[in-house]
């Protein structure tokens, strides 16, 4: 099977596409480095610096004759959505729209996309099931929810097989400090270097907690499972408060942990947890790390990286 993976040379990307050159596919990368690393592409993947926006995106897949894509590239920052909306909405609605266009133009069968719980907002019943009220609280919620649509809207127009995967927070090894989520690499390294940890609020919000690796197989599966299309969240459906995620994380690095705590983050969501009874049903997924094992096998890949 022939895979063109977006924003592959990221986090998640990364881990991506060695799942699926695991599973035998013949895999593309497309990554313009903007926070991806080269150096995070397996030597197996053919690999293509070029922004998803671009016009020659048409060419790529003229040449490429993908079976599948997973749409991965994208602004991932909250905080950068709120000072340049244009800029997020540029990659993350027109480089979608140009992604699609191509995968209709160039008979792709099935489109991954990654979406987020930044589209479910705050107030909504925790753990959000899919078809809960979406009510985003940053551009970044907005433009992942638009992108969803146009996802949608291109398989009931043209029949593209689209299926939408919600990440909640997203933590491993190769996880850069600034991507969404970034907390337990920014924690990670903070630790790693003997800083103090700093929390924006109290330290009582939550989050879902869900390692590369298990989303990885989420997108393989995603791709490969016949007769699905629509929205699936990928996550625990387990809360964590940042608070407790700091000291699991000292455990797992066995080392004491100092915290300072700032202002709370314009955007943030309080409570968040996605259910994933339907990941499970349909896709025959679930997460495969505990939070424990995975904290301890990112923090030993952070003190290798920081010496
Ligand atoms: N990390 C999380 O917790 C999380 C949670 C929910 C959703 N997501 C989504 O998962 C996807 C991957 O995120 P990640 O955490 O791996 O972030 P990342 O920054 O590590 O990966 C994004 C990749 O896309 C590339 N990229 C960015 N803009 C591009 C463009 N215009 N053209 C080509 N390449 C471009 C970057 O260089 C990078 O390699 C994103 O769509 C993100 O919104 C991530």
């Amino acid at each position: 099977m022939k895979v063109l993976v977006t924003g592959g040379a990221g986090f998640i990307g990364s881990h991506t596409v060695d799942k699926l050159i695991q599973e035998g596919c013949q895999v593309t990368v497309v990554d313009d480095l903007s926070t991806g690393r080269r150096e995070n592409v397996n030597d197996q993947a053919a690999f293509v610096e070029m922004d998803v926006c671009s016009p020659a995106l048409f060419e790529l897949f003229a040449v490429g004759q993908f079976d599948g894509v997973v749409h991965l590239a994208a602004q991932t920052l909250v905080p950068v959505s709120l000072d340049k909306p244009d800029f997020d909405c540029r990659v993350n609605v027109l480089g979608t729209v140009n992604v699609l266009e191509a995968c209709h133009r160039y008979g792709v069968r099935r489109v991954v996309l990654a979406s987020s719980a930044a589209v479910y907002g705050d107030g909504v019943v925790v753990p959000a099931v899919e078809d809960a009220h979406l009510a985003p609280t940053s551009f970044y919620g907005l433009s992942k929810l638009t992108a969803e649509k146009y996802l949608a809207m291109y398989s009931q127009v043209y029949g593209l097989e689209g299926v939408a995967l919600r990440y909640a927070n997203v933590y491993g090894e190769r996880q850069g400090d600034g991507g969404e989520g970034g907390v337990v690499s920014i924690f990670a390294r903070r630790m790693a270097r003997g800083d103090v940890l700093t929390v924006f609020g109290d330290g009582n919000q939550t989050r879902d907690f869900v390692y590369a690796g298990d989303v990885a197989n989420a997108n393989w599966l995603a791709l490969v499972t016949p007769n699905i299309s629509g929205v699936f969240n990928v996550g625990t459906a387990s809360e964590t408060s940042v608070n407790d995620l700091a000291h699991l994380l000292a455990n797992a690095a066995g080392r004491p942990v100092d915290i300072q705590y700032g202002p709370p983050r314009t955007g943030d969501i309080y409570r968040s947890a996605l259910d994933n009874r339907l990941a499970r049903e349909r896709l025959g997924w679930q997460p495969q790390v505990p939070l424990a094992e995975g904290l301890a096998r990112t923090w030993q890949w952070m003190k290798e990286r920081e010496g």
